[in-house]
């Protein structure tokens, strides 16, 4: 089980300064994709340090794209909701950021995280959002495909989500990648998004010889 420790220390200065130990850190899943506008994505799993990139980035989302993400309307990520998000153990709860480098500068242009339900270990609930300006290039579709398939080789067999019933780019880019739409007969603005997932087997190793 992946360890993540955050505690306060003193700095030389002696100010407190947070330092964190985390015993694996899935380097695997960093990867890098062609977006459509010809830009270089890097996708990465999130590290408790990147809190400062994912505040800039909720900031940077427009109204509509942030209510889509939390159901719920904010000018600004609040510390609750913050300190939930940094919350990441690789394990029960994995986040990918998506990020461009240009000059000395990272930006964060997308996120998708699940989190394992407590009562249900092969049931996860995934959420995902990708900046205003960079939609309909593709990141979502590469961060949700990179999501599953650590979903499924973790052990989980069901990939689900709630999201608004007029959400057309995530029906689109749910129903695309084999996800069922069902009414949400508790919330009528919504609804759910589930998907089955299968054993993943690594397409780069062959099959053992029987
Ligand atoms: C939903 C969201 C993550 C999709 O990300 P994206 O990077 O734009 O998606 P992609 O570029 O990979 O496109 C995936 C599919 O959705 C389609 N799509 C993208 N934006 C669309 C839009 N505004 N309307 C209709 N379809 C759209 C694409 O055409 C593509 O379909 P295709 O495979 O048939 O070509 C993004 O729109 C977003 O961040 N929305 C705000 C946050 C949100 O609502 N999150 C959902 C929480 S569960």
């Amino acid at each position: 089980m992946p360890r993540q420790d955050s505690r306060h220390r003193k700095a030389a200065n002696g100010h407190n300064r947070m330092t964190y130990t985390i015993a694996r850190y899935p380097v695997h899943l960093i990867d890098f994709v062609s977006a459509a506008k010809g830009r270089r994505v890097t996708i990465r799993p999130m590290l408790p340090q990147d809190f400062k990139l994912q505040r800039e980035f909720f900031r940077s989302l427009s109204g509509g794209a942030r209510y889509g993400r939390f159901l719920t309307s904010f000018n600004d990520l609040p510390d609750a909701i913050a300190e939930r998000l940094g919350k990441i153990d690789y394990s029960r709860h994995l986040a990918l950021l998506a990020e461009v480098f240009e000059g000395n500068s990272e930006t964060m242009v997308g996120e998708a995280r699940y989190v394992i339900d407590e009562h249900d270990p092969a049931t996860c609930e995934f959420a995902i959002a990708v900046a205003d300006d960079w939609q309909g290039c593709g990141i979502g579709r590469a961060l949700l495909a990179k999501l599953e398939r650590e979903a499924a080789a973790s052990g989980i067999r069901r990939i689900r989500a709630d999201t608004l019933y007029d959400n057309k780019a995530m029906r689109r880019l749910a129903t695309r990648n084999g996800y069922a739409v069902k009414a949400n007969r508790d919330d009528a603005r919504l609804v759910k998004l589930e998907k089955q997932l299968s054993a993943w087997v690594p397409t780069n190793v062959p099959p053992l010889a029987a």
